[in-house]
């Protein structure tokens, strides 16, 4: 009697200190996963982007009524946008967009947002590549597999914004 209750007690203690033991394992391997030296490290906020319905009326407004001075309405057929950067001081910039073409990526953004709404911000990165890698490590999703040149003439990523708090993150290469 007194043997089975033994054995029942060293049972439960392993039971017990069995997750415990796996736990403490996950717990090192992470903390060890974490002295890693970075790929890449993050730099400026490089611009916010707003989406707007009306580029011509957002313009007149930022221009006339906030005293803002914008660059000319470039097309970026390579992205189905319209843009337009609004200069806020220092080196970040207000992004202004609208749709371009029938297949805009932001076309469905401003059907749920009829009056336009923040869409994205982009931060430089020094090494937009190896951000890349060290992000699909990390399983967060990219909106596309590879960098793109974006509006800077500068490659771009978007990071998928299930993956970052709800916010579409573009990283850009300084
Ligand atoms: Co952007």
């Amino acid at each position: 009697m007194g043997k089975l209750i033994h054995t029942q007690q060293c049972l439960k203690r392993l039971l017990i200190f069995a997750p415990c033991r796996q736990n403490r394992v996950v717990a090192r391997m992470s903390s060890s996963e974490s002295k890693l030296p970075p790929l890449f490290s993050l730099g400026k906020l490089n611009h916010v982007a707003i989406a707007v319905p009306d580029m011509e009326k957002s313009v007149k407004f930022y221009e006339e009524v906030l005293n803002a001075s914008c660059s000319p309405i470039e097309q970026q057929p390579n992205h189905g946008v319209s843009t337009v950067f609004i200069h806020v001081g220092g080196d970040t910039k207000v992004e202004l967009i609208t749709p371009l073409g029938e297949n805009s990526p932001i076309k469905s953004f401003l059907e749920k947002n009829q009056s336009g709404g923040l869409h994205h911000i982009c931060i430089d990165v020094d090494d937009i590549e190896k951000a890349v890698e060290q992000l699909g490590e990390h399983k967060v999703r990219t909106l596309t597999k590879t960098t793109k040149i974006g509006a800077h003439g500068k490659p771009v990523i978007f990071l998928h914004p299930n993956d970052c708090n709800g916010v579409l993150l573009e990283l850009q290469q300084k």
